[in-house]
């Protein structure tokens, strides 16, 4: 979900319609908001933020707002679940990003005590709550702190009140909330997307801390009241990095900029000396480096997949032994955390709250942990004891591209690190470094195939359900592969290891469920032929993504990528899979950057 929060000298309505749009990858089931002017006025509406625009009048004028775009989770989308959501007597407005988790219980102790509840959600107790503190006391940041208190569950809130007219108050626990800082105007939103046509300069709230914002500045405070220090951040997203940029999807420019994207990735990172990989974020010594016996790596979604290649390349480049697991699962199952494993966590957004919340249990048990993440600043590279930055700039499309390649390009200069101070040898090293300094032209070239891969997928996106195979270094490639084909299309869409296929799945291959088949040419290019020679023998289509054109006994079609060092190939290989979905997409009329029911960053449990 995102949040926008106004106050200065300008009209709100029109700031916060603008930041809200640029939030619309976060949420984009319904849409509100709130500008206060001789009281609250509030428009809000079951649909996008366009629909919420045509809605609200020119006569919303007023220098103070907030602002919601929703995902849904308590109570289906509709205008009345939709946020803001005010206090009974329309005095308090409240736009809320989270989970309350005892509203039901605060729900019943509200209305025994007289406040009419209206909609659904578990955000309008926060209003009523909040509504009552502050008849009681003179100031709305107490009221909010004072209410916040009763509350369980994670929430990053923006709260305005109609008898104080200059100032808002926002919180921030589990889910993001920044402020930016304007001339003689403040904002404050749940990610900086919102911000940056306004100002560079923003500040992060802590989990717990509670903002108040006027026009001329603000004030932090912790949870106990006291008041904190902060110091502005300067961001180098820019308002054009939100711009499709001529293409007609985010999705379509931002694979388009993966060459760019990943010569940023390893700028400044590789040293044709002594071919070892700088990574100066790591905050690790020689020795520590060295010291690691294992390394776990953790994320959601995309991430997760990215992470599968990540530990093969460090199990081949550094020899340590290293595997990925869904950062959702790993926080929950108590898992045996060590001194000798190096942990990373991966996040484009670097606010995934699942991811989040496996760091901070990591860090609770004296885990070292490092994060691969895109956006500065954000909660889980704050969390983390230090890491690398993609500096893949903004990823505005829902399904992951350039940033899950760029988290593979990180890997690699990970694993090179670990293996430089281990066993690998000075030539091997030498061949990576070069291997990657190939990656962005060779992308161009995969991205020159583009009109031969729209072609396959307009063919292939007939099918109800398609198979993805691939082994050990090409599994990754296909579990993403496939990840994207459902994500964006709809297309069911099931990665399985080649190896795998004659232990079950096997049973589905038929003419109706063609296989993507990833055939690198490693030392399992035979096994992999063969597993094609099964799935022609139960008719089952096949479009090859390899390094060969296929024999056509053992594939309809093929896609012939160029080669690099066998290590890196993944990283390759992912990228007409990219265009493969997304033309698959547009060719099924779908909503490409914004696929139903998901979301970019889920800052909820
Ligand atoms: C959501 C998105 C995925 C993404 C995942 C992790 O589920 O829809 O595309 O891979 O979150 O996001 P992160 O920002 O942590 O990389």
């Amino acid at each position: 979900c995102g949040i926008v929060a106004y106050v200065g000298p300008k009209d709100a309505a029109p700031i916060l319609l603008e930041g809200l749009q640029r939030l619309e990858y976060r949420g984009y089931d319904s849409a509100g908001l709130v500008v206060s002017n001789k009281g609250l006025k509030m428009r809000k509406v079951k649909g996008r933020v366009a629909d919420l625009a045509a809605v609200v009048p020119a006569r919303f004028k007023g220098g103070l707002g907030i602002g919601h775009t929703r995902w849904a989770t308590h109570g289906a989308p509709s205008d009345v679940n939709a946020h803001p959501h005010l206090s009974g007597d329309e005095r308090v407005a409240v736009v809320h990003n989270g989970i309350i988790e005892n509203a039901d219980e605060l729900r019943v102790k509200l209305e025994a005590d007289g406040a009419v509840f209206v909609s659904e959600t578990d955000t309008e107790v926060l209003s009523h709550l909040i509504a009552r503190t502050v008849k009681e006391t003179d100031s709305l940041v107490e009221a909010v702190r004072v209410a916040l208190k009763r509350v369980v569950g994670t929430y990053g809130i923006a709260v305005v009140d109609a008898e104080r007219p200059g100032e808002v108050v926002v919180a921030r626990n589990g889910s993001p909330i920044v402020l930016g800082i304007g001339e003689k105007e403040m904002f404050a939103a749940s990610d900086v997307a919102a911000l940056v046509r306004y100002t560079r300069q923003v500040v992060h709230l802590e989990d717990g801390e509670i903002a108040v914002l006027k026009a001329d500045g603000f004030n932090t405070f912790a949870s106990d009241a006291r008041e904190t220090a902060k110091e502005p951040l300067t961001v180098d997203w820019e308002a054009g990095h939100y711009d499709t940029g001529g293409y007609e999807h985010y999705l379509l420019k931002e694979i388009s900029e993966q060459p760019e994207t990943v010569a940023r990735t390893l700028r400044g990172r590789l040293d044709d000396r002594f071919h070892i990989a700088h990574l100066g974020g790591l905050n690790m010594d020689a020795r520590e480096t060295r010291s690691f016996r294992r390394v776990k790596i953790i994320g959601c979604g995309s991430a997760y997949y990215s992470g599968q290649i990540g530990a093969q390349l460090i199990e081949e480049l550094a020899r340590i032994p290293a595997d990925a697991e869904p950062a959702s699962e790993f926080r929950y199952r108590s898992p045996v955390v060590e001194a000798d494993t190096l942990y990373v966590a991966i996040s484009q957004s670097g606010e995934t709250y699942d991811t989040l919340a496996a760091v901070q249990e990591l860090k609770r048990k004296g885990g070292r942990v490092l994060g691969i993440v895109n956006t500065v600043g954000s909660a889980i590279a704050r969390e983390c004891d230090g890491g690398v930055y993609l500096h893949a700039g903004p990823e505005v499309s829902v399904a992951s591209t350039k940033a899950f390649t760029s988290t593979a390009v990180a890997f690699a200069l990970l694993a090179l690190h670990l293996g430089r101070v281990r066993d690998l040898s000075p030539a091997d090293g030498r061949r990576i470094c070069e291997g990657l300094r190939r990656l962005p032209d060779q992308i161009k070239e995969i991205l020159a195939l583009e009109p031969r891969i729209e072609e396959l997928a307009r063919k292939y996106a007939e099918a109800p359900s398609m198979m993805f195979v691939g082994r050990v270094r090409g599994y990754p490639v296909a579990r993403e592969g496939a990840q994207k084909l459902k994500e964006i299309s709809y297309v069911h869409a099931e990665a399985y290891p080649a190896s795998e296929l004659k232990h079950g799945p096997l049973a589905l291959i038929g003419p109706e469920m063609p296989t993507v088949a990833i055939v690198p040419d490693d030392e399992l290019l035979d096994k992999n032929l063969t597993t094609l020679g099964e799935i022609r023998a139960r008719g089952g289509r096949v479009l090859m993504v390899g390094h060969r054109v296929a024999d056509p006994k053992l594939a309809d079609d093929c896609v012939v990528v160029p080669r690099n060092e066998t290590e890196l190939d993944p990283i390759l290989l992912t990228i007409p899979l990219q265009l493969f979905a997304y033309h698959a997409a547009v060719a099924l009329d779908r909503d490409v950057d914004k696929p139903r029911n998901l979301a970019k960053s889920v800052t909820v449990e």
